[in-house]
């Protein structure tokens, strides 16, 4: 399948000097706990594009969105928690503003030094920021002298601030930008073979779409995590009270099928760990066979299957991985995956190259003590990673592309 080459700028190129007011968005939806950041791997990753914007003396205008506040002021989605994150990273000083357009961040703008950051609150609590809304992003634009798009977890948006606004200022592609589409590009266009991808989750219906595009790209597909039973039970498997989509069984049997027509290798869990109750301190079996038995729970995959999975994982050169094997947030049913992430991580170390994609498979290796350091690349965008597989054309990027 022939992908569109998009030609898009990268922020190096574009001419930057000293004193520019440069906007940039950037995906600071990060996890919040009691009025302070959970995790800042996100404002982490957007490290090198601002310090370089910091190098060449600009100006820093960093727009974001947190959560899904449908264009209404709720403090719990305020971004201003995020500025002492950035401020301690990014090592300069870090500028709020509590509306992300309007006057009053005109002012912070120009009272500021160059090589300093303003925050600007949610870009959300504006309804027209998901409307796509060209006022608004001229308004947001208003005052800059480039944009630079840093923001993948939020490319497959067509929102203000990731497609409009291009129009209104010379635009171009952060580092992080840059390093996202590089790995996944890599990925889907002549990848090192054996191209194996592993892909958990509890729900077919949220990678119908991916299963298929990686049906024409790969060699070995892996399939785990609760969508596994729902595959099982359109082969006629006993899959007991497991998770099931009964909706999705003709999908998983036209996959199958497909699977079978480009002769990829479909591997489905041969054997379960399953439980009578989804509680940590449930009895816990590892099936005989493929099948579960009429009143048990799959809550992970079984021992045998990890030795299946993490051999077959050990063959490729190229993987791709999105999403768990099992409840690995209890911690009895977390083995498989955390299995199946040291397979892939012993796989990149002996020269594969391996793609992470997805919160819950982020997630899943933290819990699990695994470095990220340990595979080629994790991508911070979950739906984006995942809408960039199955070839669609992101707004995002075709507003960036030239
Ligand atoms: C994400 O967390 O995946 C991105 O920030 C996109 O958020 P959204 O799904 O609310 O648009």
């Amino acid at each position: 399948m022939n992908r569109p080459v998009l030609k898009i700028k990268r922020v190096q190129d574009v001419g930057i000097k000293s004193g520019s007011v440069v906007l940039v968005r950037v995906d600071y939806n990060v996890p919040m706990k009691d009025g302070k950041v959970k995790d800042d791997t996100r404002v982490r990753e957007t490290e090198k594009t601002i310090k370089y914007l910091i190098t060449r003396d600009a100006k820093i205008v960093l727009i974001a969105h947190l959560g899904r506040p449908k264009g209404k002021i709720e403090s719990k989605y305020s971004l201003k928690p995020v500025v002492e994150v950035v401020e301690s990273i990014m090592g300069t000083k870090v500028h709020f503003a509590q509306d992300c357009i309007g006057e009053k961040r005109a002012e912070i703008i120009n009272n500021m030094k160059n090589g300093e950051i303003v925050l600007c609150e949610n870009l959300r609590f504006h309804e027209e920021e998901e409307k796509n809304d060209e006022s608004f992003a001229r308004e947001l634009a208003k005052g800059c002298d480039y944009f630079v798009q840093d923001a993948f977890g939020a490319i497959h948006r067509a929102h203000a601030s990731t497609s409009a606004i291009t129009k209104y200022l010379p635009s171009s592609a952060g580092f992080l930008l840059q390093k996202e589409l590089e790995y996944l590009e890599k990925i889907m266009s002549n990848p090192p073979r054996p191209f194996i991808a592993v892909i958990g989750g509890a729900k077919v219906s949220d990678k119908i779409d991916v299963l298929y595009s990686l049906i024409d790209r790969v060699d070995v597909l892996i399939i785990g995590g609760a969508m596994a039973y729902t595959f099982l039970k359109a082969q006629d498997v006993n899959i007991g009270k497991s998770l099931v989509e009964d909706d999705k069984i003709e999908e998983a049997k036209k996959i199958i099928l497909k699977a079978f027509k480009n002769n990829v290798e479909l591997l489905l869990p041969s054997d379960h760990l399953i439980v009578k109750e989804i509680d940590s301190s449930a009895k816990t079996e590892n099936t005989q066979s493929m099948a579960i038995p009429d009143d048990w729970i799959g809550v992970d995959i079984g021992e045998r299957s990890i030795a299946i999975f993490s051999e077959k994982i050990m063959t490729a050169k190229t993987i791709f991985w999105n999403g768990p094997m099992g409840i690995f947030e209890t911690p009895p049913f977390a083995r498989g995956t955390f299995e199946v992430a040291k397979a892939i991580a012993k796989t990149t170390k002996n020269g594969a190259l391996s793609v992470l994609g997805g919160g819950d498979t982020l997630n899943a290796i933290k819990a699990g003590g695994i470095s990220k350091e340990e595979f080629s690349h994790c991508s911070t965008g979950g739906g984006a990673s995942l809408e960039f597989i199955e070839g669609k054309i992101l707004p995002g990027l075709s507003a960036l592309s030239e």
